[in-house]
């Protein structure tokens, strides 16, 4: 494995250096287009439910080709294989990657160490959908015989972001009698506010913690446990209100839940790949087994399309590539992702854990430092909101900003006719700011308006913001599931040619470590050994003011 080179000593990256200086040293998409109207048809890839459009990017058919060449020399079809194999690809913890068996059909045969781990992924499956009927049907009940009507999800990371973000954009399909929702925030603030309103009596907490002894997850479900205590007065009842999801039998046990009432998954799952696991419970209770079936068959239908797909068809492949050409050859440093969907106003969030804590590396798997940029930051909140907030600088700021606009066909049932009526407009924008990031307007366009001269500059916009636009008939279940294999996948697409390991996270360990290190300093005012002074003279400047 050391004598791996690193990509930028590849001579397929000298020759994308020598591509964007020589070839596309001002890329302009006016004139691309003008040269060869096709791309609009030529550069589109259809996966399941979703149409892909990346015309508007600044390539031409020799960049995509170059990019190609990168992808096959830093063998990212090898490292998928071996993903999709089971094979410990996740060198620095020494496991499997696997997120890919838990929407494995039942009949399929993925080997760990040996062993098919396909049955016990459909036995944990089965056990949730049995579980979330009982809740959903009333069956199950609470200590004092009463219906469950409120569910409340306590985790964090990945065992918060997935549910959360798929319950509001699956909201459309979820029982409306059911009050569902989701702590993380260690800040009492979080469960105070989630519970405040509840009945205990009618209240299921799942604590969803792939370790089980992450400190915000622990603190907050010890918390809740109390809440219900108080009101119910019977250690008997944690076992009709409380369920677990982990991966960790023993501390699950410890905490007091019974493990007859935890749903398990294993540790070839990563915590921001977990949320089709048993981490997405509270989600099968809001929308029902059979809607989250159809998203994990979502979910598969990109699966087999990133292992099959040819590679100027495969549209992970291609989203990934796109990336690195802006992030390493165009010093692109952020990438925007803007759904114009309300539904998907937490996608972006869920997208940020599993893009930058899987390639937020600066060490490649060989423990070299990098000597080139690795993850971008990723951002963004729905459209319409965020053209009224920060669109004026991706349109006529200094920073390239790669973005990617979702929108769909059809709006959710539900919505009254005039609301129904609202879609149009809504994609009216998505569409009219695509045109306006990749075409501009010139002065001369400007001048023809009658604009004063000496506004001119002002009203200009350069344009060539490069946007990939993903459509879809519906936001359904399916093609939500689709949606987040086509992230998760595009993401392994640039750590696999960044040469990273996309599946650990050691970067989030040391804010653990000295938040312990730290705490008896605030709560019993010892002093802490070995403090750095700017960190005790803040120490020192919060307990004064605590008092
Ligand atoms: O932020 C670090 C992390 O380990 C994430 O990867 C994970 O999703 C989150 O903490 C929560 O971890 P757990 O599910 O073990 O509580």
């Amino acid at each position: 494995m050391s004598d791996v080179p690193e990509p930028t000593r590849r001579p397929q990256w000298t020759a994308l250096e020598n591509h964007r200086t020589d070839t596309l040293p001002q890329p302009d998409l006016r004139a691309l287009f003008a040269d060869d109207p096709s791309r609009a048809e030529r550069y589109v890839v259809h996966v399941g439910d979703l149409r892909i459009d990346y015309s508007r990017h600044l390539v031409n058919d020799e960049t995509l080709a170059l990019l190609q060449e990168l992808a096959v020399a830093t063998d990212v079809s090898g490292l998928r294989d071996a993903m999709f194999r089971g094979e410990r690809i996740n060198t620095t913890e020494d496991r499997a990657v696997l997120h890919t068996a838990l929407r494995a059909p039942r009949d399929a045969v993925i080997e760990v160490d040996g062993e098919n781990v396909v049955p016990g992924v459909h036995d944990v499956l089965d056990r949730m959908a049995g579980f979330a009927q009982q809740v959903r049907s009333g069956e199950w009940t609470g200590h004092t015989g009463r219906r469950i009507r409120n569910v409340v999800n306590i985790g964090i990371g990945g065992s918060d972001l997935g549910p959360a973000m798929a319950y509001e954009a699956l909201r459309a399909f979820t029982d409306r009698d059911l009050t569902v929702r989701f702590v993380s925030n260690v800040d009492g603030a979080d469960l105070h506010e989630a519970v405040r309103d509840l009945d205990p009596a009618e209240t299921l907490f799942i604590v969803a913690s792939k370790t089980f002894t992450t400190i915000e997850t622990v603190t907050n479900a010890t918390s809740a446990r109390s809440w219900l205590l108080a009101a119910l007065g019977d250690e008997k009842a944690v076992a009709a209100h409380f369920v677990a999801l982990s991966t960790n039998a023993e501390k699950v046990a410890d905490f007091g839940i019974d493990t007859a009432n935890m749903f398990e998954f294993w540790d070839w799952v990563g915590g921001r790949y977990s949320f089709d696991s048993a981490i997405g419970l509270s989600l099968m209770i809001a929308i029902g087994p059979d809607r989250f079936r159809e998203m994990l068959d979502g979910f598969r239908i990109v699966d087999e399309h990133f292992r099959t797909a040819p590679a100027e068809a495969n549209a992970p492949l291609l989203m990934g590539l796109l990336g690195i050409w802006y992030n390493n050859f165009h010093d692109a440093q952020s990438h925007a992702v803007l759904p114009y969907s309300h539904y998907l106003s937490k996608f972006t969030a869920y997208l940020q854990q599993l893009d930058m804590e899987s390639n937020g590396k600066s060490v490649d798997r060989q423990g070299r430092p990098v000597v080139w940029q690795t993850g971008p930051v990723v951002w963004g909140t729905p459209g319409t909101n965020g053209q009224h907030a920060y669109y004026q600088l991706i349109h006529q700021g200094t920073k390239l900003i790669p973005a990617d606009l979702i929108g769909f066909a059809r709006p959710v049932d539900g919505l009254s006719d005039e609301l129904k009526a609202q879609h149009d407009l809504l994609m009216a924008n998505l569409f009219a700011q695509g045109q306006a990031l990749a075409f501009g307007r010139t002065a001369e366009e400007v001048r023809a308006d009658g604009v004063p001269e000496e506004q001119v500059p002002h009203r200009t916009f350069r344009g060539n913001h490069p946007t990939t636009t993903i459509l879809a008939t519906e936001l359904t279940p399916s093609v939500l599931g689709q949606l987040i294999a086509l992230y998760e996948h595009k993401v392994f697409v640039q750590g696999a040619v960044w040469n990273i390991d996309s599946f650990d996270q050691w970067g989030v360990e040391l804010g653990k470590v000295l938040a312990k290190r730290v705490e008896p300093a605030l709560t019993g005012g010892a002093d802490v050994p070995g403090l750095d002074p700017s960190t005790a003279a803040l120490v020192a400047a919060y307990r004064e003011r605590r008092k």
